[in-house]
C-alpha cells in the first residue's frame, strides 16, 4: 500500500487540479489531500472565493481523494509524512525544486502542470466578462 501526499487550495476546482489529483493517485495507492486553510492561504496572501470546508466536501467527492488534512503552515510536510506514513510527495511543476529537502523522507514528484488553466485565470476571465 503505497501512500501519497500533496498539497493545495483547490479553490473553484478545475480540469488543471483533476488532472493533477488523477495522476497523484496513479502514483501509489491512497492520496491524502492537504488542503489549506482560509488562515494558511490569508499568510500566503491568497484569498479563496470558497471557504475551507467547501473546498474540503468538493475534495471529498472526488474518486481519487481517500482522505482530506488541513494545510496549517509550511513547515508540517515532514511530520504529515511521518504521521501518515507516506511513501511520496507529489506536487505540480510550478514549485519544481522548491521540495527536494522532503527526499531524505520520501520519493519526491514534480508533475507537469495542465497548461493555460488556473483558479487565477478563471477569476480574471470572469471578472473581465462582467465589465
Ligand atoms: N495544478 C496543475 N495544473 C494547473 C493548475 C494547478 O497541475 N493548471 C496543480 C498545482 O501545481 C498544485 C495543485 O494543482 O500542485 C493545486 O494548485 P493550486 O495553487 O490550488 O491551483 P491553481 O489553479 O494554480 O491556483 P492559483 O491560480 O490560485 O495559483
Amino acid at each position: 500500500m503505497k501512500r501519497v501526499i500533496t498539497y493545495g487550495t483547490f479553490d473553484l476546482l478545475h480540469y488543471g487540479h483533476i488532472n493533477l489529483l488523477k495522476r497523484a493517485k496513479q502514483e501509489g495507492d491512497y492520496l491524502i489531500v492537504a488542503l489549506s486553510t482560509d488562515e494558511f492561504n490569508k499568510l500566503k496572501g491568497k484569498k479563496s472565493f470558497f471557504d475551507y470546508n467547501k473546498r474540503k466536501v468538493l475534495l471529498e467527492a472526488i474518486r481519487y481523494v481517500d482522505l482530506v488534512i488541513p494545510e496549517e503552515t509550511w513547515e508540517q510536510k515532514v511530520e504529515d509524512i511521518h504521521k501518515y506514513k507516506v511513501d511520496i510527495f507529489v506536487i505540480g511543476d510550478d514549485w519544481k525544486g522548491k521540495f527536494d529537502y522532503l527526499q531524505n523522507e520520501c520519493k519526491v514528484v514534480y508533475l507537469e502542470r495542465t497548461p493555460e488553466v488556473s483558479t487565477t485565470m478563471i477569476k480574471n476571465s470572469l471578472s473581465e466578462n462582467k465589465k
